[in-house]
């Protein structure tokens, strides 16, 4: 029998990262769309890049930790729901690489050093590659809106499963699982 609820560990991850991401999500439509002369613009960038860094040293525990451990079934759900569901995760599991990746990518061969925290700091290139810089920022671009609109289904296809079906989806993840029967409360 398979377990009830998405264990602590998953939780805590899933949890941690959903508000780090979320935040990053908005601070970096925000920090973009400022002025150059804005006072807090550089302090977000800096903010914003060091966050992103800890979401890249995450991921690859939480994606070691997805495959290694026992999840909970799906609730009951049409096949191609299933699918959606399966292919949405994925999909921001793949975007949580990609966009720390290409926010590095534009950072470090644009020129800037990116600050950890006051822990370390990584150096940007020794010599300026403007075309990967570019490269990198466009990719950056793309996944953000990607991201942003995965998110968004995401979250409401859990909001919809908890208060429009009444089933234990969003429960799993809160550990509140009690009952084998996961297709209503
Ligand atoms: C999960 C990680 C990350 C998320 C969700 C995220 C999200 C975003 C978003 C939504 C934007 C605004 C994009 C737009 O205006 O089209 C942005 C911009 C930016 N991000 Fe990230 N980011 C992440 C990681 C990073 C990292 C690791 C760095 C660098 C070390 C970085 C550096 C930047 C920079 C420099 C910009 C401004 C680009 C510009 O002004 O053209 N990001 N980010
Ligand atoms: C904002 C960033 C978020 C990201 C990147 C994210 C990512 C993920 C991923 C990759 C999974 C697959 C399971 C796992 O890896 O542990 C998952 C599961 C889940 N997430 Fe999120 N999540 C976010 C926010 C949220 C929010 C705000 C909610 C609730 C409103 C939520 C509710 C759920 C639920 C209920 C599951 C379990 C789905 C199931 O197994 O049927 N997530 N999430």
């Amino acid at each position: 029998m398979s377990v009830k609820n998405y264990n602590p560990f998953a939780r805590l991850l899933h949890w941690l990262m959903a508000v780090i991401v979320a935040s990053m999500i908005c601070a970096g439509f925000y920090m973009a769309n400022l002025d150059d002369e804005h006072p807090m613009k550089w302090d977000i960038y800096i903010i914003h890049m060091a966050f992103g860094f800890t979401v890249l040293c995450l991921i690859p525990i939480r994606l070691l930790w997805y495959l290694t451990t026992e999840r909970p079934d799906f609730v009951s759900m049409p096949g191609a729901q299933r699918v959606v569901a399966k292919a949405t995760h994925l999909l921001l599991y793949a975007l949580l690489f990609m966009m720390p990746i290409s926010g590095l990518t534009m950072a470090l061969a644009g020129g800037s050093e990116v600050w950890v925290f006051g822990a370390f700091t990584i150096d940007a290139l020794a010599v300026k590659d403007e075309q990967l810089a570019e490269l990198g920022r466009d990719f950056h671009h793309l996944c953000a809106w990607i991201i942003a609109a995965t998110v968004l289904l995401h979250v409401s296809a859990a909001l919809r499963h908890h208060f429009v079906k009444k089933d234990a989806t969003l429960l799993k993840m809160l550990g509140r699982v009690r009952s084998n029967r996961l297709i209503t409360r």
